[in-house]
């Protein structure tokens, strides 16, 4: 009696661990970060001054202000190895993983390992705010 209701047991437990399984299997495919992939509202126009930066970190956007007061703005996603660069020392990005640098005025390289610089995104200030995007 008691070894049939062990068994029992066993099938039953059997397909909730197949679902904990996959669920498991599916969420770590989509932690990879990424830039926008459409037009994103960023913040206020205030938030960018001339010659400065501001980087969004939960967008993996930051946007820059030449002394003209024109904008840029570059996806943060590292060309090294694909991390969410997230420091911003004055207008330099620094990446967690492997200590590259970015200009985010430019989008280029300042310190290795990275080679590429950061895809650049098209940027626009609409109603005072900065709206940027692919
Ligand atoms: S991923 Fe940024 S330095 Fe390697």
């Amino acid at each position: 009696m008691p070894a049939r209701r062990t068994v029992l047991r066993g099938a039953a437990l059997a397909p909730v661990a197949g679902i904990a399984l996959s669920a498991c299997s599916g969420g770590g495919g989509g932690g990879t970060p990424g830039a926008p992939t459409a037009p994103v509202e960023l913040g206020a126009e205030s938030e960018v001054a001339k010659g400065g930066a501001t980087l969004y970190r939960e967008e993996n956007v930051v946007v820059s202000r030449a002394e003209d007061g024109s904008l840029k703005a570059f996806s943060t996603i590292c060309t090294h190895a694909g991390c969410a660069i997230n420091k911003l020392q004055g207008t330099t990005l620094i990446c967690p993983c492997h200590g590259s640098e970015f200009d985010a005025a430019t989008g280029e390289v300042l310190q290795a390992p990275a080679t590429v610089a950061l895809k650049e995104l098209s940027v626009r200030a609409k109603g005072g705010r900065i709206v940027a995007g692919p």
